[in-house]
C-alpha cells in the first residue's frame, strides 16, 4: 500500500460524461439508471508497460484528499521507477485499468508478498470525478479473479483508518474482512471466496507476461 503516488483535481471532465448527463436529464431515467448507464462505458484491462502515461496522468486526476489517502503524503509526481514498478507484468504483481475512452480513471494493483506467497498487498484508486459509479468496486472483483487464478487467497492493505470510502468498499465486497486498528491506520485482510479460484481471467490480459 505504501507503493505508489498522484496529482491534483481534474477540470475537464471525459467525453463519456456528455452523455451520461444527456441521459440524467431525460425525465423517463432515474437516477440510478443513469448511474448503471455511466458504469457501462468504463472499460476494464490490464496495464502493461506501454501504459506508463496513463499512470501519470491518473495521478492528476486525483484530488489532494484522494492522494493523500492513496499514498499518504501529497505527493506531486510519480518517479519513473515508481510508474515502471505499477505497469510491471510479473507472476507476482498485476495492475488492473479502468478506462473511460482513452482516460484511465482508476487502477487497482497487486503485489505478492514475499514471505506470504498466497498473501497480496493491494492498492487502488479512482479519479474523484469518478467516485461512487462502482469503478472501484469493479476494479477489486477483476483483480481478486486474476489474483485467484494465480494462487492468491488473500488481500491485505494498510489504509488511514479515517479512509472511510474503502474501508466500506471491502465490507461491501461480501468476502470476509479482518481489520485491525493501528493508530493512524487500519491493517486490513480480505479471504477472497473460494469460488474465485479457477474462475479463469475475466479482463483482456493477452498481453500478460506469462
Ligand atoms: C476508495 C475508492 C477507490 C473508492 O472508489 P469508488 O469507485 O468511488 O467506489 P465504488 O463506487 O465502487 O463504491 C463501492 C462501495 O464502496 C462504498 N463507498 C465508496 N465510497 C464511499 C464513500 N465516500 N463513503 C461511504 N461509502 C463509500 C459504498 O458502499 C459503495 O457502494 P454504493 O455506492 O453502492 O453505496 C476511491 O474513493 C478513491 O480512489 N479514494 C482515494 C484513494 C484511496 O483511498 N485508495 C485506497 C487506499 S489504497
Amino acid at each position: 500500500m505504501h507503493h505508489l503516488a498522484m496529482a491534483t483535481q481534474s477540470t475537464a471532465k471525459p467525453a463519456r460524461l456528455t452523455a451520461e448527463t444527456a441521459h440524467e436529464s431525460t425525465p423517463s431515467l432515474d437516477a440510478n439508471r443513469a448511474r448503471r448507464l455511466s458504469r457501462d462505458t468504463i472499460q476494464l484491462r490490464c496495464l502493461t508497460p506501454a501504459d506508463g502515461h496513463h499512470v501519470t496522468d491518473l495521478l492528476g486526476r486525483l484530488s489532494q484528499q484522494s492522494r493523500y489517502q492513496r499514498y499518504f503524503r501529497l505527493i506531486r509526481t510519480l518517479a519513473p521507477a515508481d510508474v515502471a514498478r505499477f505497469v510491471a507484468l510479473s507472476p507476482d504483481h498485476l495492475a488492473v485499468g479502468a478506462f473511460d475512452g482513452n482516460l484511465l480513471i482508476g487502477a487497482a494493483q497487486y503485489f505478492r508478498l514475499s514471505g506470504r506467497p498466497e498473501h497480496a498487498e493491494v492498492a487502488l484508486e479512482v479519479a474523484d470525478s469518478h467516485h461512487r459509479r462502482g469503478v472501484g468496486a469493479r476494479l477489486v472483483r477483476e483483480l481478486a479473479r486474476l489474483a485467484a487464478a494465480e494462487g492468491i487467497t488473500h488481500f491485505t492493505a494498510t489504509v488511514l483508518a479515517e479512509n472511510r470510502p474503502v474501508l466500506e468498499l471491502m465490507r461491501h465486497s461480501g468476502w470476509h474482512i479482518a481489520t485491525t486498528p493501528d493508530g493512524t491506520y487500519s491493517d486490513v485482510v480480505v479471504t477472497l471466496p473460494p469460488e474465485l479460484v479457477g474462475a479463469g481471467a475475466g479482463c483482456a490480459c493477452a498481453s500478460r507476461a506469462s
